[in-house]
């Protein structure tokens, strides 16, 4: 598999975080779905619900059926609601970091989304082709290493399939936007609050990445 990420994350994402497990509950209520995750120290987000992530899942339309992909998952709050709202849709839920994965499936386990594969990147067959992509992506990665990341995995979208991706306007949001459109991708900035932008991104099509205000 040509899978050029493969050692992106090692330089700032942990793979087995040192710092001693704590686990804390994070309730998760939107959608009409009221769930109760575990985070831990070590993965993004402790103790609480990114605002980005909450803001990416207030705005996505209903997924699709078919194989779906959250890019970075952490301790697993895209993916599981995704599978809930999806539930003959299959989820991977992709991380580095191990701690990560093991508490997404746990998660999963415990609000009944047994349609979640938590898995590493490399564990993803390679004639998978996602119907929809979702990621609160690891901007602190670094410009190059993200767009690695990102060209990659948008890569495998379907034709007809669609990504939706969170990022804070000061991480970057439009220059990202405005480099997939470069890529040739079509780009929407169908969400602009609090400061974090939701970007639709599909195969070729219209773009509009010019910056604006929140609404
Ligand atoms: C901004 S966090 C989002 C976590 C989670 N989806 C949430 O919303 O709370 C990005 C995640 O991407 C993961 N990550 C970093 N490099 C990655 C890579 N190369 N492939 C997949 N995930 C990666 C990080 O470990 C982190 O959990």
């Amino acid at each position: 598999m040509t899978y050029e990420n493969r050692h992106v994350a090692q330089h700032y994402f942990t793979t087995d975080p040192e710092v001693a497990s704590r686990p804390a509950p994070v309730r998760v209520s939107l959608r009409g779905l009221e769930l109760q995750l575990q985070s831990d120290r070590g993965v993004f987000a402790y103790a609480h619900l990114d605002r980005g992530t909450e803001i990416l899942l207030r705005t996505v339309p209903d997924p699709p059926d078919g194989e779906l992909l959250d890019l970075g998952c952490g301790y697993g709050p895209i993916a599981i609601t995704i599978a809930l709202l999806a539930p003959s849709a299959r989820v991977w839920a992709l991380d580095v970091n191990r701690r990560a994965l093991e508490l997404t499936a746990r998660n999963a386990t415990a609000v009944g989304a047994a349609n979640v594969t938590a898995v590493p990147p490399d564990a993803v067959p390679d004639d998978v082709a996602f119907s929809a992509i979702y990621s609160n992506p690891p901007v602190r990665l670094g410009k190059a290493q993200l767009q690695a990341l990102l060209r990659y995995w948008l890569s495998r979208l379907q034709p007809e399939g669609v990504a939706y991706l969170v990022v804070q306007r000061h991480l970057g949001a439009d220059t990202l936007a405005a480099w997939l459109a470069a890529e040739g991708f079509g780009v929407l900035r169908v969400r602009s609050r609090q400061g974090y932008r939701v970007l639709e991104v599909r195969h070729g099509a219209t773009s509009d990445h010019h910056g604006d205000r929140d609404s």
